[in-house]
């Protein structure tokens, strides 16, 4: 987390306004306002209105929850369209709500060789019947950005709604819910230097409409409908703090900075024997971030032995389960996958260049 973001966290542990929502007091009220707050900023985070704003534990509670809601709006014959390039965050959220209901959920592939997912690969699986798309605004594993909104406006051709999975992209690229055609979008604040809280956004209208698990007492308007129970302040306090920090650094500094250390990183990479990287090999529309194994060696090892040298990387499929099983990797453990934001410097890059490259000789 940002330095701002954990005083904020602290400060409003300490503040002596710990309370819950909705009292006569002062605590009470300086709650309100801080949900009101959080709710305006991840508003402008995303170029879109406070009042469709909710917040979850994470992404993938968040939307469990919207995607259950959803279920009860479709009907057999209905159809719902995601990609084999998104986390399972954004695929069996929606799977198992189509199966709640007995609707078709079909997935459109990308290209294993570049790791990117063509438009018409979804359009083409976009028809009169379909309800929602679900698509990842970037891909956690591989980084690849597809074209959201060519897809959206198919689309909304045929009155299907566009839900996007930001969280991978949210922040490496400044979020637009119209530029992007989202009728729904999320992402995590963690991964945006803030807490541990998925951040939602559904157009207010669609919102209002959409039956949310809530017990009765709760509101029956507005966003807080989906958020269920007491909501985690202390992490909406830090959510504001980050929130303003990416705004005022502005997403295009941020994605600079990240740039200039992820573009030697990835051309380090292609230099070693024996790595094989998966996804695309330039920076084009793709974030920092990438995926390779070294020849031969089990992913965890390679991650352990990192780790060993105090670099942190990841190994298996990052919950990116289709794209796992595209690549034909699932079964041998996966990937490495490292990734880049801004406080990672060139000193890091050189360190875990060097290590791969030592693992890679051995
Ligand atoms: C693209 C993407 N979608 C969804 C998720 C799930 O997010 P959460 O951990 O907030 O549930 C992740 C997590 O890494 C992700 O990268």
């Amino acid at each position: 987390m940002v330095d701002s973001a954990i005083a904020a966290m602290a400060q409003f542990a300490a503040s002596g306004h710990v309370a819950n929502s909705h009292g006569a007091f002062a605590a009470s009220a300086e709650c309100d306002a801080l949900v009101a707050r959080a709710r305006e900023v991840v508003g402008r985070l995303y170029g879109a209105s406070a009042d469709g704003v909710w917040f979850g534990a994470n992404m993938t509670t968040a939307t469990f929850a919207f995607t259950r809601a959803i279920a009860a709006s479709l009907e057999p014959g209905d159809r719902v369209v995601g990609t084999r390039l998104d986390h399972d965050g954004n695929v069996w959220t929606w799977r198992r709500a189509a199966d709640d209901v007995g609707v078709d959920h079909v997935l459109a592939s990308f290209d294993v060789a570049t790791g990117r997912l063509a438009a018409e690969s979804v359009i083409d699986l976009i028809d009169e019947r379909t309800r929602w798309v679900a698509i990842g605004a970037a891909s956690n594993l591989l980084g690849t950005i597809p074209d959201v909104r060519r897809v959206a406006d198919a689309a909304h051709a045929v009155g299907a709604h566009v839900f996007v999975d930001a969280v991978a992209f949210a922040p490496h690229r400044r979020v637009d819910v119209a530029a992007l055609g989202a009728d729904a979008i999320v992402s995590s604040a963690y991964k945006w230097y803030g807490p541990h809280v998925g951040a939602m956004w559904v157009r207010p209208d669609l919102l209002e409409g959409l039956p949310a698990y809530k017990v009765r007492p709760a509101e029956n308007e507005g966003p807080s409908r989906f958020e269920t129970g007491t909501p985690n302040y202390e992490g909406l306090a830090a959510l504001v703090a980050a929130a303003e920090f990416v705004l005022e650094m502005g997403i295009d500094a941020l994605r600079a900075i990240e740039e200039a250390t992820f573009a030697p990183l990835l051309a380090g990479l292609q230099t070693i024997d024996r790595v094989r990287i998966y996804g695309p090999l330039d920076l084009v529309d793709r974030t920092p971030t990438v995926s390779f194994v070294v020849d031969g060696q089990h992913p965890d090892l390679t991650a352990a032995a990192l780790a060993e040298r105090d670099i942190a990387v990841w190994s298996g499929n990052s919950y990116a389960v289709e794209i796992g099983d595209s690549l034909g990797v699932n079964e041998h453990g996966g990937v490495v996958r490292a990734g880049v934001v801004a406080y990672v410097d060139d000193h890091d890059i050189e360190r875990l260049l060097d290590a791969v490259a030592a693992i890679a000789r051995t």
